[in-house]
């Protein structure tokens, strides 16, 4: 296992699209285990694969506040959304970041595992939000996109800043 780098924002690898996993082998077992073991070490409580620059729809959540319950989502979609809620979320690839979004509080989703079976699941609240969330990852989005304008702005003119500083 290994824990991988993270990219981070404004890294244009962030807005390219992932592709759905076609094969489940002992190289997908690999990389959903860094991810969760990256997500560990984080204490996020969400992360696709295309922020550690694998580009497969592959991402993990966990909820438990103690590193006891990795789930994995491999070509998730959502099949049924709730109404949606404000929420505040952040992201590993955008440090020092908080800002509300809209999602949808409840989802139902169909995904694989990492034998391929494929599962139907219910998810609500901030299991939902992050699933939600690490889905966006797989198609180039953030949640800063879904900022208001006056936010995204001030967000690239600091983005911008650290970059000329040289900031890491
Ligand atoms: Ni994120």
């Amino acid at each position: 296992m290994a824990c991988l780098p993270i990219i981070e924002y404004p890294d244009p690898r962030l807005r390219q699209c992932s592709e759905p996993v076609a094969i489940f082998d002992a190289e997908l077992g690999q990389l959903v285990d860094d991810l969760i073991e990256t997500l560990h070490a984080t204490k996020a409580i969400g992360l696709s694969a295309p922020q550690a620059n694998v580009f497969s729809q592959v991402l993990v959540t966990d909820l438990s506040g103690n590193a006891s319950d990795p789930q994995v989502y491999i070509n998730p979609e959502i099949l049924a959304k709730s109404v949606p809620g404000l929420v505040e979320e952040s992201c590993l690839s955008v440090p020092g970041v908080v800002g509300n979004v809209v999602r949808a509080t409840q989802i139902r989703i169909r995904a694989q595992d990492r034998a391929g079976e494929i599962f139907e699941r219910n998810l609500e609240g901030m299991h939902a939000v992050c699933v939600q969330h690490e889905m966006d990852h797989l198609v180039g989005k953030l949640f800063v996109d879904r900022l208001s304008l006056f936010r995204r702005l001030r967000l690239r003119a600091s983005a911008a800043r650290a970059h000329s500083s040289g900031a890491a």
